[in-house]
Protein backbone atom coordinates (compact mmCIF):
# COMPACT_ATOMS: atom_id res chain seq x y z
CA UNK A 1 0.00 0.00 0.00
CA UNK A 2 0.90 3.77 -0.20
CA UNK A 3 0.91 6.33 2.53
CA UNK A 4 -0.65 9.27 1.20
CA UNK A 5 -0.27 12.47 3.24
CA UNK A 6 -3.14 15.54 3.36
CA UNK A 7 -5.46 13.39 1.25
CA UNK A 8 -8.46 15.32 2.40
CA UNK A 9 -7.47 18.34 0.80
CA UNK A 10 -8.13 19.56 -2.47
CA UNK A 11 -5.17 17.81 -4.49
CA UNK A 12 -4.81 15.31 -2.12
CA UNK A 13 -8.70 14.37 -2.00
CA UNK A 14 -8.36 14.29 -5.97
CA UNK A 15 -5.56 12.21 -6.08
CA UNK A 16 -6.59 9.29 -3.67
CA UNK A 17 -9.73 8.96 -5.64
CA UNK A 18 -8.02 8.79 -9.15
CA UNK A 19 -5.41 6.13 -7.22
CA UNK A 20 -8.67 4.15 -6.24
CA UNK A 21 -10.08 4.39 -9.68
CA UNK A 22 -7.53 3.23 -11.59
CA UNK A 23 -5.73 0.38 -9.27
CA UNK A 24 -6.64 -2.33 -6.38
CA UNK A 25 -3.46 -1.40 -4.39
CA UNK A 26 -4.70 0.53 -0.71
CA UNK A 27 -4.27 3.92 0.97
CA UNK A 28 -3.80 5.00 4.15
CA UNK A 29 -4.54 8.59 4.12
CA UNK A 30 -3.06 10.94 6.94
CA UNK A 31 -4.50 13.90 7.39
CA UNK A 32 -5.19 16.68 10.23
CA UNK A 33 -8.02 17.88 8.90
CA UNK A 34 -7.24 21.36 9.12
CA UNK A 35 -9.76 24.02 7.63
CA UNK A 36 -8.71 22.84 4.45
CA UNK A 37 -8.89 19.58 4.79
CA UNK A 38 -12.60 17.78 4.69
CA UNK A 39 -14.07 14.11 4.85
CA UNK A 40 -16.91 14.97 2.51
CA UNK A 41 -14.49 15.29 -0.33
CA UNK A 42 -13.82 11.45 -0.05
CA UNK A 43 -17.27 10.37 0.93
CA UNK A 44 -17.42 8.12 -1.98
CA UNK A 45 -15.36 6.05 -0.43
CA UNK A 46 -17.02 5.52 2.61
CA UNK A 47 -16.87 1.85 3.57
CA UNK A 48 -14.07 0.60 0.79
CA UNK A 49 -11.34 -1.16 2.48
CA UNK A 50 -8.66 -0.26 0.62
CA UNK A 51 -8.84 3.60 2.32
CA UNK A 52 -7.76 3.55 5.65
CA UNK A 53 -7.96 7.11 6.44
CA UNK A 54 -5.95 8.46 10.24
CA UNK A 55 -6.90 11.74 11.47
CA UNK A 56 -3.15 13.02 12.81
CA UNK A 57 -0.57 15.39 12.48
CA UNK A 58 2.41 15.24 10.06
CA UNK A 59 4.58 16.87 12.98
CA UNK A 60 3.97 13.57 15.22
CA UNK A 61 7.01 11.25 15.06
CA UNK A 62 5.26 8.74 17.05
CA UNK A 63 2.23 8.04 15.15
CA UNK A 64 4.11 8.56 11.91
CA UNK A 65 6.48 5.25 12.77
CA UNK A 66 3.27 3.27 13.89
CA UNK A 67 2.11 4.10 10.72
CA UNK A 68 4.92 2.93 9.00
CA UNK A 69 5.36 -0.33 10.99
CA UNK A 70 1.51 -1.14 10.94
CA UNK A 71 0.88 -0.78 7.02
CA UNK A 72 4.16 -1.34 5.67
CA UNK A 73 3.89 1.34 2.87
CA UNK A 74 5.79 0.96 -0.28
CA UNK A 75 5.82 4.44 -0.77
CA UNK A 76 4.76 7.86 0.57
CA UNK A 77 3.12 10.81 -1.52
CA UNK A 78 3.39 13.61 0.98
CA UNK A 79 0.74 16.70 -0.16
CA UNK A 80 0.18 17.99 3.81
CA UNK A 81 0.67 21.60 3.68
CA UNK A 82 -0.38 25.01 4.58
CA UNK A 83 -1.09 25.79 0.96
CA UNK A 84 -2.92 29.84 0.91
CA UNK A 85 -0.63 32.19 0.42
CA UNK A 86 -2.45 34.51 1.15
CA UNK A 87 -3.06 33.05 4.88
CA UNK A 88 1.02 32.92 4.91
CA UNK A 89 0.90 36.53 5.20
CA UNK A 90 -1.79 36.80 8.14
CA UNK A 91 -0.06 33.99 9.88
CA UNK A 92 3.34 32.78 8.37
CA UNK A 93 3.50 30.04 11.58
CA UNK A 94 1.71 27.41 10.70
CA UNK A 95 3.08 27.52 7.25
CA UNK A 96 6.97 26.94 8.98
CA UNK A 97 5.57 24.30 11.59
CA UNK A 98 3.73 22.56 8.93
CA UNK A 99 5.96 22.54 5.65
CA UNK A 100 9.28 22.68 7.14
CA UNK A 101 9.00 20.55 10.46
CA UNK A 102 6.32 18.60 9.32
CA UNK A 103 8.40 17.62 6.46
CA UNK A 104 11.84 17.15 8.54
CA UNK A 105 9.59 14.88 10.36
CA UNK A 106 8.54 12.71 7.62
CA UNK A 107 11.50 12.44 6.18
CA UNK A 108 13.29 11.38 9.41
CA UNK A 109 10.40 8.81 9.64
CA UNK A 110 10.58 7.62 6.58
CA UNK A 111 14.39 7.26 6.56
CA UNK A 112 14.03 4.98 9.39
CA UNK A 113 11.79 2.83 8.15
CA UNK A 114 13.74 2.69 4.83
CA UNK A 115 16.69 1.59 6.15
CA UNK A 116 14.88 -1.32 8.03
CA UNK A 117 14.23 -2.59 4.58
CA UNK A 118 15.95 -5.10 2.88
CA UNK A 119 16.13 -6.58 -0.94
CA UNK A 120 13.65 -5.25 -3.46
CA UNK A 121 11.35 -3.32 -0.43
CA UNK A 122 14.75 -1.15 0.09
CA UNK A 123 15.44 -0.59 -3.41
CA UNK A 124 11.57 0.37 -4.72
CA UNK A 125 10.98 2.58 -1.59
CA UNK A 126 9.60 5.97 -2.71
CA UNK A 127 9.47 9.09 -0.95
CA UNK A 128 7.46 11.70 -3.41
CA UNK A 129 6.95 15.48 -2.68
CA UNK A 130 4.63 16.92 -4.20
CA UNK A 131 6.04 21.00 -4.13
CA UNK A 132 5.44 24.02 -6.11
CA UNK A 133 6.46 26.28 -9.27
CA UNK A 134 6.38 29.64 -6.21
CA UNK A 135 9.75 28.25 -4.92
CA UNK A 136 11.58 29.78 -8.24
CA UNK A 137 10.50 33.22 -7.81
CA UNK A 138 8.46 35.64 -10.28
CA UNK A 139 9.50 36.22 -14.14
CA UNK A 140 9.49 39.22 -16.25
CA UNK A 141 7.17 38.93 -19.57
CA UNK A 142 9.72 37.39 -21.32
CA UNK A 143 11.56 35.14 -19.16
CA UNK A 144 11.84 31.53 -19.89
CA UNK A 145 9.68 29.51 -18.09
CA UNK A 146 10.96 27.44 -15.16
CA UNK A 147 13.53 24.78 -15.71
CA UNK A 148 14.17 22.34 -13.09
CA UNK A 149 17.65 24.07 -12.45
CA UNK A 150 16.30 27.42 -11.91
CA UNK A 151 17.37 29.03 -8.89
CA UNK A 152 15.44 29.01 -6.15
CA UNK A 153 13.91 32.69 -5.49
CA UNK A 154 10.54 32.15 -3.08
CA UNK A 155 9.00 35.71 -2.09
CA UNK A 156 6.25 34.72 0.50
CA UNK A 157 6.21 32.64 3.35
CA UNK A 158 3.90 30.33 1.81
CA UNK A 159 6.80 29.83 -0.80
CA UNK A 160 10.06 30.35 1.78
CA UNK A 161 8.36 27.42 3.72
CA UNK A 162 7.88 25.15 0.99
CA UNK A 163 11.52 25.98 -0.59
CA UNK A 164 12.88 24.84 3.04
CA UNK A 165 10.82 21.60 2.74
CA UNK A 166 12.30 20.94 -1.20
CA UNK A 167 15.56 21.99 0.38
CA UNK A 168 15.59 19.19 2.95
CA UNK A 169 14.01 16.56 0.48
CA UNK A 170 17.12 17.16 -1.62
CA UNK A 171 19.13 17.00 1.44
CA UNK A 172 18.07 13.64 2.64
CA UNK A 173 18.58 11.97 -0.96
CA UNK A 174 22.32 13.52 -1.30
CA UNK A 175 23.29 12.17 2.30
CA UNK A 176 21.41 9.41 3.37
CA UNK A 177 20.65 8.09 0.11
CA UNK A 178 17.14 8.34 0.93
CA UNK A 179 15.08 7.55 -2.53
CA UNK A 180 13.22 10.96 -3.29
CA UNK A 181 11.08 12.48 -6.12
CA UNK A 182 10.09 15.94 -6.15
CA UNK A 183 7.66 17.36 -8.27
CA UNK A 184 6.84 21.72 -8.86
CA UNK A 185 4.16 22.04 -10.52
CA UNK A 186 1.77 25.27 -11.60
CA UNK A 187 -1.86 26.31 -10.09
CA UNK A 188 -4.17 23.52 -9.91
CA UNK A 189 -7.84 24.09 -10.27
CA UNK A 190 -10.72 21.37 -10.73
CA UNK A 191 -13.62 19.80 -7.99
CA UNK A 192 -13.17 19.94 -4.37
CA UNK A 193 -10.49 23.33 -4.61
CA UNK A 194 -11.58 25.09 -1.32
CA UNK A 195 -13.36 28.46 -2.58
CA UNK A 196 -10.29 30.89 -0.87
CA UNK A 197 -8.53 30.58 -3.79
CA UNK A 198 -9.30 32.37 -6.94
CA UNK A 199 -11.05 30.34 -9.20
CA UNK A 200 -13.47 28.76 -6.91
CA UNK A 201 -13.93 31.43 -4.82
CA UNK A 202 -15.10 33.79 -7.59
CA UNK A 203 -17.47 31.49 -8.76
CA UNK A 204 -18.77 30.88 -5.12
CA UNK A 205 -18.76 34.84 -4.91
CA UNK A 206 -20.61 35.48 -8.64
CA UNK A 207 -23.37 32.83 -7.55
CA UNK A 208 -24.10 35.03 -4.39
CA UNK A 209 -24.31 37.94 -5.87
CA UNK A 210 -20.65 39.20 -4.28
CA UNK A 211 -18.37 41.28 -5.71
CA UNK A 212 -15.03 39.41 -6.99
CA UNK A 213 -11.95 40.72 -6.03
CA UNK A 214 -9.31 41.26 -8.53
CA UNK A 215 -5.79 42.19 -6.83
CA UNK A 216 -4.06 45.10 -8.20
CA UNK A 217 -4.24 45.32 -11.93
CA UNK A 218 -5.24 41.42 -12.47
CA UNK A 219 -2.50 41.56 -14.97
CA UNK A 220 -0.18 38.54 -12.55
CA UNK A 221 0.02 35.33 -15.15
CA UNK A 222 -0.15 32.10 -13.75
CA UNK A 223 0.10 28.34 -15.77
CA UNK A 224 -2.77 26.39 -14.97
CA UNK A 225 -3.38 22.56 -14.40
CA UNK A 226 -6.51 20.86 -13.80
CA UNK A 227 -6.34 18.79 -11.00
CA UNK A 228 -6.15 15.37 -12.44
CA UNK A 229 -3.48 15.66 -14.81
CA UNK A 230 -1.23 16.68 -11.69
CA UNK A 231 -2.15 13.26 -9.97
CA UNK A 232 -1.65 11.40 -13.19
CA UNK A 233 2.08 13.27 -13.41
CA UNK A 234 2.38 12.02 -9.98
CA UNK A 235 1.53 8.88 -10.57
CA UNK A 236 4.17 8.53 -13.47
CA UNK A 237 6.67 9.93 -11.28
CA UNK A 238 5.97 7.33 -9.00
CA UNK A 239 6.09 4.59 -11.27
CA UNK A 240 9.04 5.29 -13.33
CA UNK A 241 10.56 8.53 -11.98
CA UNK A 242 14.22 8.41 -11.16
CA UNK A 243 15.52 8.91 -7.36
CA UNK A 244 16.77 12.20 -6.40
CA UNK A 245 14.83 14.17 -9.75
CA UNK A 246 12.90 17.02 -9.82
CA UNK A 247 9.93 17.16 -12.38
CA UNK A 248 8.32 20.09 -13.21
CA UNK A 249 4.48 20.25 -14.00
CA UNK A 250 2.45 22.53 -15.48
CA UNK A 251 -0.41 22.64 -18.21
CA UNK A 252 1.57 25.12 -21.15
CA UNK A 253 -1.58 27.33 -20.36
CA UNK A 254 -0.38 30.81 -18.78
CA UNK A 255 -3.12 33.50 -18.02
CA UNK A 256 -3.42 36.73 -16.95
CA UNK A 257 -5.93 36.65 -13.25
CA UNK A 258 -8.25 38.73 -15.24
CA UNK A 259 -8.85 36.65 -18.26
CA UNK A 260 -9.50 33.61 -15.56
CA UNK A 261 -12.21 35.80 -13.92
CA UNK A 262 -13.73 36.98 -17.59
CA UNK A 263 -14.11 33.18 -18.56
CA UNK A 264 -15.77 31.84 -15.61
CA UNK A 265 -18.34 35.06 -15.99
CA UNK A 266 -18.82 33.91 -19.75
CA UNK A 267 -19.23 30.40 -18.53
CA UNK A 268 -21.76 31.02 -15.83
CA UNK A 269 -23.66 33.90 -17.70
CA UNK A 270 -23.99 30.33 -20.52
CA UNK A 271 -24.54 27.90 -17.94
CA UNK A 272 -27.06 29.47 -15.55
CA UNK A 273 -27.93 33.19 -16.01
CA UNK A 274 -28.19 35.81 -13.94
CA UNK A 275 -31.58 37.61 -14.39
CA UNK A 276 -29.41 41.06 -12.94
CA UNK A 277 -27.27 40.83 -16.13
CA UNK A 278 -23.62 40.06 -16.54
CA UNK A 279 -21.95 38.34 -13.83
CA UNK A 280 -18.89 41.14 -15.28
CA UNK A 281 -20.87 43.37 -13.67
CA UNK A 282 -18.97 42.21 -10.10
CA UNK A 283 -15.68 42.41 -11.27
CA UNK A 284 -14.19 45.00 -8.27
CA UNK A 285 -10.35 45.60 -8.28
CA UNK A 286 -8.69 45.70 -4.77
CA UNK A 287 -5.86 46.43 -2.99
CA UNK A 288 -2.96 44.49 -4.58
CA UNK A 289 -1.56 41.17 -2.57
CA UNK A 290 1.74 42.19 -0.92
CA UNK A 291 4.92 40.66 -2.30
CA UNK A 292 2.44 39.25 -5.09
CA UNK A 293 4.65 37.24 -8.01
CA UNK A 294 3.55 38.56 -11.69
CA UNK A 295 4.50 35.83 -13.57
CA UNK A 296 5.23 32.35 -13.11
CA UNK A 297 5.20 29.68 -15.85
CA UNK A 298 6.64 25.75 -16.24
CA UNK A 299 8.70 24.15 -18.50
CA UNK A 300 7.32 21.13 -18.42
CA UNK A 301 9.57 19.39 -21.19
CA UNK A 302 11.61 16.97 -18.44
CA UNK A 303 8.37 14.67 -17.47
CA UNK A 304 7.26 14.64 -20.68
CA UNK A 305 10.23 13.39 -22.11
CA UNK A 306 11.40 11.32 -19.48
CA UNK A 307 8.05 9.62 -18.31
CA UNK A 308 5.66 9.77 -21.63
CA UNK A 309 3.67 12.25 -19.47
CA UNK A 310 0.90 14.91 -21.24
CA UNK A 311 -1.95 16.90 -19.58
CA UNK A 312 -5.35 15.41 -20.93
CA UNK A 313 -7.42 17.83 -20.46
CA UNK A 314 -7.14 22.11 -22.04
CA UNK A 315 -8.06 25.00 -20.38
CA UNK A 316 -11.29 24.84 -22.19
CA UNK A 317 -12.20 21.48 -21.33
CA UNK A 318 -10.98 21.87 -17.21
CA UNK A 319 -12.49 24.86 -16.70
CA UNK A 320 -16.06 23.95 -17.88
CA UNK A 321 -16.25 20.81 -15.83
CA UNK A 322 -14.67 22.80 -12.83
CA UNK A 323 -17.59 25.02 -13.42
CA UNK A 324 -20.21 22.33 -14.08
CA UNK A 325 -18.58 20.24 -11.03
CA UNK A 326 -19.19 23.79 -8.65
CA UNK A 327 -22.95 24.16 -9.86
CA UNK A 328 -23.72 20.56 -9.24
CA UNK A 329 -22.11 20.27 -6.05
CA UNK A 330 -23.81 24.02 -4.10
CA UNK A 331 -24.28 21.82 -0.85
CA UNK A 332 -20.16 21.16 -0.55
CA UNK A 333 -20.01 24.50 -1.43
CA UNK A 334 -22.08 25.65 1.59
CA UNK A 335 -20.71 23.17 4.09
CA UNK A 336 -17.27 24.47 3.58
CA UNK A 337 -18.25 28.36 4.06
CA UNK A 338 -18.62 27.96 7.88
CA UNK A 339 -17.97 30.38 10.34
CA UNK A 340 -14.27 30.16 10.04
CA UNK A 341 -14.46 30.60 6.21
CA UNK A 342 -16.41 33.71 7.21
CA UNK A 343 -13.77 34.49 9.41
CA UNK A 344 -11.44 34.37 6.80
CA UNK A 345 -12.90 36.17 4.33
CA UNK A 346 -13.38 39.06 6.84
CA UNK A 347 -10.01 39.04 7.60
CA UNK A 348 -8.42 39.20 3.67
CA UNK A 349 -10.64 41.41 2.21
CA UNK A 350 -12.18 43.86 4.69
CA UNK A 351 -9.04 45.99 4.23
CA UNK A 352 -8.63 45.89 0.90
CA UNK A 353 -10.07 49.02 -0.95
P1 LIG B 1 -5.02 22.10 0.66
O1 LIG B 1 -4.76 23.26 1.56
O2 LIG B 1 -6.30 22.01 -0.08
O3 LIG B 1 -4.90 20.74 1.50
C1 LIG B 1 -3.88 20.53 2.44
C2 LIG B 1 -4.25 19.29 3.26
O4 LIG B 1 -3.19 19.07 4.21
C3 LIG B 1 -5.54 19.47 4.07
O5 LIG B 1 -6.35 18.32 3.94
C4 LIG B 1 -5.06 19.65 5.50
O6 LIG B 1 -5.97 19.17 6.46
C5 LIG B 1 -3.77 18.83 5.48
N1 LIG B 1 -2.81 19.28 6.50
C6 LIG B 1 -2.43 20.55 6.76
N2 LIG B 1 -1.56 20.57 7.80
C7 LIG B 1 -1.38 19.27 8.18
C8 LIG B 1 -0.60 18.63 9.18
N3 LIG B 1 0.20 19.34 10.01
N4 LIG B 1 -0.65 17.29 9.28
C9 LIG B 1 -1.45 16.56 8.45
N5 LIG B 1 -2.23 17.11 7.50
C10 LIG B 1 -2.19 18.45 7.37
O7 LIG B 1 -3.76 22.04 -0.31
P2 LIG B 1 -3.70 21.61 -1.85
O8 LIG B 1 -4.02 22.77 -2.69
O9 LIG B 1 -4.42 20.34 -2.03
O10 LIG B 1 -2.11 21.36 -2.00
C11 LIG B 1 -1.56 20.08 -1.71
C12 LIG B 1 -0.06 20.14 -1.92
O11 LIG B 1 0.21 20.50 -3.25
C13 LIG B 1 0.65 21.16 -1.05
O12 LIG B 1 1.87 20.62 -0.62
C14 LIG B 1 0.87 22.35 -1.96
O13 LIG B 1 2.01 23.09 -1.59
C15 LIG B 1 1.07 21.64 -3.28
N6 LIG B 1 0.70 22.40 -4.49
C16 LIG B 1 -0.54 22.97 -4.59
C17 LIG B 1 -0.90 23.62 -5.78
C18 LIG B 1 -2.27 24.24 -5.96
O14 LIG B 1 -2.50 24.90 -6.97
N7 LIG B 1 -3.21 24.07 -5.04
C19 LIG B 1 0.01 23.68 -6.82
C20 LIG B 1 1.28 23.10 -6.67
C21 LIG B 1 1.60 22.45 -5.50
O1 LIG C 1 1.56 28.16 -8.32
C1 LIG C 1 1.17 27.11 -7.48
C2 LIG C 1 0.46 27.68 -6.27
O2 LIG C 1 -0.81 28.12 -6.72
C3 LIG C 1 0.32 26.69 -5.13
O3 LIG C 1 1.58 26.35 -4.64
C4 LIG C 1 -0.52 27.28 -3.99
O4 LIG C 1 -0.73 26.31 -2.98
C5 LIG C 1 -1.85 27.71 -4.56
O5 LIG C 1 -2.64 28.33 -3.56
C6 LIG C 1 -1.65 28.67 -5.73
O6 LIG C 1 -1.10 29.93 -5.28
P1 LIG C 1 -1.62 31.32 -5.87
O7 LIG C 1 -1.31 32.40 -4.91
O8 LIG C 1 -1.18 31.49 -7.28
O9 LIG C 1 -3.21 30.99 -5.91
P2 LIG C 1 -4.49 31.86 -5.54
O10 LIG C 1 -5.67 31.09 -6.04
O11 LIG C 1 -4.50 32.29 -4.11
O12 LIG C 1 -4.32 33.15 -6.45
C7 LIG C 1 -4.18 33.04 -7.86
C8 LIG C 1 -3.97 34.43 -8.40
O13 LIG C 1 -5.19 35.17 -8.22
C9 LIG C 1 -2.90 35.22 -7.68
O14 LIG C 1 -2.21 36.03 -8.61
C10 LIG C 1 -3.67 36.08 -6.70
C11 LIG C 1 -4.97 36.35 -7.43
N1 LIG C 1 -6.17 36.52 -6.56
C12 LIG C 1 -6.41 35.57 -5.61
C13 LIG C 1 -7.52 35.69 -4.78
C14 LIG C 1 -7.78 34.65 -3.70
C15 LIG C 1 -7.02 37.58 -6.76
O15 LIG C 1 -6.80 38.43 -7.64
N2 LIG C 1 -8.10 37.70 -5.94
C16 LIG C 1 -8.38 36.80 -4.94
O16 LIG C 1 -9.38 37.00 -4.20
Amino acid sequence: MILVTGGAGFIGANFVLDWLRTSDEPVVNLDALTYAGNLENLASLKGDPRHVFVQGDICDRALIDRLFAEHQPRAIVHFAAESHVDRSIHGPGDFVRTNVNGTFTLLEAARGHWMSLEGEARAGFRFHHVSTDEVYGSLGPTDPAFTETKTYEPNSPYSASKAASDHLVRAWHHTYGLPVTTSNCSNNYGPYHFPEKLIPLMIANALAGKPLPVYGDGMQIRDWLFVTDHCSAIRAILANGTPGEVYNVGGWNEKPNIEIVNTLCALLDELKPDPAGSYRRLITYVTDRPGHDRRYAIDARKIERELGWRPAETFDTGIRKTVEWYLANQDWVAHVQSGAYRDWVEKNYAGRE
